[in-house]
């Protein structure tokens, strides 16, 4: 009998805390014109002091749960995807396994920056297809603003934090039956890290570093990767473009948004946009805009839902979702 994994569940939590355009142009030479003409972004959370990438995830993964309508009890595997963990170890997802309760199962945390959702849920699939789990809890969490070179207005404004989460469950399929996620795939190129790489770390300098881009050759990676990558989980599903119903990307500027969205044919109104009021929650962004779109009703049973997702590494990959 072949398994497949079902998204029974999706939560999210932001901090309370926004920080407006209005409120970086104080201590930064920018705009709020700049910044929304060339990003989309027009505010966002801010985790408060103390407030750790544990307890955003924590919240998301409650919120996950109830929606799942399942208990810590039942799941065998936590993944938390971030590239911000609470300490160098143990991992994150040991302290939400504790928050949640759990003293069975397993936890670790899966680092492919901005991709680290599609990877996290690519690797919490092949676990339940492998018939090694029944219940997942896969979580992106970020607290992206403490890694930031706040006099580096080419990068500051462009990230936020927050946490979104799914819990997927096993059922069983016969031979052929598309439901649940139909595939994912994933891609790094080494080669490229130093586009968009954190300039410290526990294995080099001992210190915690900040993160460094160059934005516009990021950006040129980002379009061509993301369109090869869809066109690959379309293909390897024998779908079409037309047969999408919604693109859930990860929500690094709006101009990437509406590239991708304009190669796959889609209408505005079939992207999940949260980059103007979250901005680059990186490994939590995709997640977030699932929730979002889950909650508010847009994504409904039987619709063919794509994630994509391209970050530091560089890293990037697909999931391709029949709701
Ligand atoms: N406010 C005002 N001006 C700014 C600015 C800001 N916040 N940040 C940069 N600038 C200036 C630069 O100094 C530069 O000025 P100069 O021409 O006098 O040197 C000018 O704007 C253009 O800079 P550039 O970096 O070439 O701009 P851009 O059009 O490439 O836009 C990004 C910059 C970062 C918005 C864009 O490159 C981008 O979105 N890249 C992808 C980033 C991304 O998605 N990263 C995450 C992937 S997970």
């Amino acid at each position: 009998m072949a398994y497949c994994s079902r998204i029974i569940g999706t939560g999210s939590h932001l901090p309370d805390q926004i920080m407006t355009n209005a409120q970086l142009v104080e201590k930064l030479d920018t705009s709020d014109e700049w910044i929304v003409e060339r990003t989309g972004i027009r505010e966002r959370r801010i985790a408060r002091v103390g407030e750790s990438t544990s307890a955003l995830a924590f919240q998301a993964a409650e919120n996950a749960l109830e929606a799942a309508e399942i208990s810590a009890q039942d799941l065998d595997l936590v993944i938390v995807a971030t590239t911000t963990p609470d300490n160098t170890f143990p991992s994150t997802a040991t302290k939400v396994q504790a928050m949640l309760g759990m003293d069975h199962g397993a936890a670790f945390d899966v680092q492919a920056v901005c991709s680290g959702f599609i990877y996290a849920l690519s690797v919490a699939d092949n676990f339940i297809r492998a018939g090694q789990a029944k219940n997942v809890l896969v979580i992106g969490a970020e607290v992206m603003t403490r890694i930031l070179d706040w006099e580096d207005r080419a990068t500051c404004v462009l990230f936020g934090d927050g946490a979104g989460a799914v819990v997927l469950q096993a059922q069983e399929i016969e031979a052929g039956e598309q439901i649940g996620i139909l595939s994912t795939h994933l891609h790094s190129d080494g080669k490229l890290r130093d586009l968009l790489y954190v300039d410290g770390g526990p294995g080099t300098d001992g210190n915690v570093g900040k993160l460094r881009m160059l934005g516009r050759e990021v950006f040129r990676h980002a379009v061509t990767n993301l369109a090869a990558v869809v066109g690959e989980a379309l293909e390897a599903n024998g779908l079409s473009q037309t047969d999408i119903d919604w693109l859930v990307p990860h929500q690094a500027n709006k101009r990437i948004l509406d590239g991708t969205a304009r190669k796959l044919g889609l209408s505005a109104e079939q992207v999940v946009v949260t980059v103007d009021r979250h901005a680059n929650t990186s490994a939590a962004s995709v997640p977030l805009a699932l929730d979002e779109a889950v909650r508010d009703g847009r994504i409904q049973p039987g619709q063919l839902v794509l994630m994509e997702a391209m970050g530091g590494g560089l890293t990037w990959g697909a999931a391709l979702v029949r709701w």
